[in-house]
């Protein structure tokens, strides 16, 4: 199979994690024959430095001639002051809103090996694996007026039918395929927005008579995914409520840094990244643990080019690299046996390699 892969690195970790997952993938391209042509892009802080915008048109014609785009992470304190259109942050928005990429996939499952790595008891997180399911190109983050004074400052939040119908239905897809339990997450006691998207979730339940639904308002949601996160299968809420929720759900897993992402349309187009920013308290140090961008190119190669094989290869070769007992320094609990970024990438290509020769 040929793809064209454009790579944003942007900030912080950003470039440290994509080498990573570009070593990677292109260990699976010579194992499995495939040619993956990676082409380089600029986004966010980096970007407003060498083009001052956050998302460039030079960037955007690569995105558009490739088959998947890869992205690190944007932002950091030298950009923090900036006026909002020059953020690194909008650079993230503007290519989600221009790729149309509405649906961002949060997978969060347990690892047999890291239970350990938890805050929470064992028990507790032994029984998670749920989805996320995101709506990522409407409401607080996109509405109009946005806009600050030194007096009164405004955001919108506004969905529209449409929006809303599109995101659900892809949570119940998804849920068809899994354990077939939908958790619609709002605030329909109180916001306008949740009543409309609550009344949808029970339109189109109708069509899924075979997916258990439930409602549950975004507090209590918060608590019971500490409290009992096996309960969850497929989660599906608004765009701000699920940036709070699966950086929460991190802390199940041990790390922010194993959580990826896939961010994609309808047609399968996507762009792939893991949930964690551009970390600027380790940037730069070599110690980010590349895990959950490494699993964001297994999601490319699953929902983007339908290679499930070489997917789930790099899924098992990450298990048994955690089974060893290696680890980057967020997981590591204070043992002494932690590896850099680029040792624990080696150990992920090591795997990799006598898995070819196993087979
Ligand atoms: P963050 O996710 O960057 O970091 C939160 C904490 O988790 C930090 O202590 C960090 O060191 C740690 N962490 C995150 N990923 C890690 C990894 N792979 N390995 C080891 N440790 C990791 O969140 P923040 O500090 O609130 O934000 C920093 C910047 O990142 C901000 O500018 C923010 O806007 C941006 N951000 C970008 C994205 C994105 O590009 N998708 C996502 C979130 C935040
Ligand atoms: C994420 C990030 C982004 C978001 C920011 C950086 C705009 O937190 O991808 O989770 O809120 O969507
Ligand atoms: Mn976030």
């Amino acid at each position: 199979m040929e793809k064209r892969v454009a790579v944003l690195q942007g900030d912080g970790i950003g470039p440290e994690v994509t080498e990573a997952a570009v070593r990677v993938l292109e260990v699976v391209a010579r194992r499995f024959n495939h040619n993956f042509h990676f082409n380089y892009g600029s986004i966010g802080g980096a970007a407003i430095d060498e083009f001052n915008h956050p998302l460039p048109e030079e960037t955007i014609a690569l995105c558009e001639s490739s088959d998947a785009i890869l992205l690190g992470a944007v932002g950091g304190p030298k950009w923090d002051q900036n006026p909002s259109e020059l953020r690194p942050e909008k650079g993230l928005l503007a290519i989600r809103k221009h790729f149309d990429l509405f649906a961002n996939l949060r997978p969060v499952k347990a690892v047999p090996s890291l239970l350990h790595a938890s805050p929470l008891k064992e028990e507790v997180v032994q029984a998670v694996d749920m989805m996320i399911v995101r709506e990522l190109t409407g409401g607080l983050y996109f509405g109009e007026p946005s806009r600050k004074t030194d007096k009164a400052a405004v955001d919108t939040l506004v969905y529209t039918r449409e929006e809303i119908e599109r995101i659900v239905e892809k949570a119940f897809e998804l849920a068809r395929l899994r354990r077939g339990k939908v958790t619609s997450v709002d605030k329909a006691n109180v916001l306008e927005s949740s009543k409309l998207w609550r009344e949808i979730v029970d339109e189109k339940r109708k069509s899924y008579p075979d997916i258990e639904v439930e409602h549950q308002l975004v507090d209590s949601a918060a608590m019971k995914l500490i409290t009992n996160p096996g309960a969850f299968d497929v989660i599906v809420t608004e765009n701000m409520f699920g940036d709070i929720l699966s950086d929460e759900a991190s802390v199940i897993t041990g790390s922010l840094g194993l959580l990826p992402s896939a961010s994609v349309r309808s047609d399968g187009f996507g762009l792939y990244e893991p949930v964690h920013g551009s970390a600027p308290d380790v940037a730069g140090k070599g110690i980010a643990n590349p895990a959950a961008t490494i699993l964001s190119t297994a999601m490319m190669l699953r929902y983007s080019f339908g290679l499930e094989t070489e997917a789930a290869t790099i899924e098992k070769a990450i298990d048994t690299v955690f089974e060893d007992g290696h680890y980057t320094a967020d997981l590591s609990g204070g043992s002494d046996r932690v590896l850099s970024t680029k040792e624990w990438t080696d150990k992920v290509i090591e795997e990799l390699d006598l898995q070819s020769v196993s087979n």
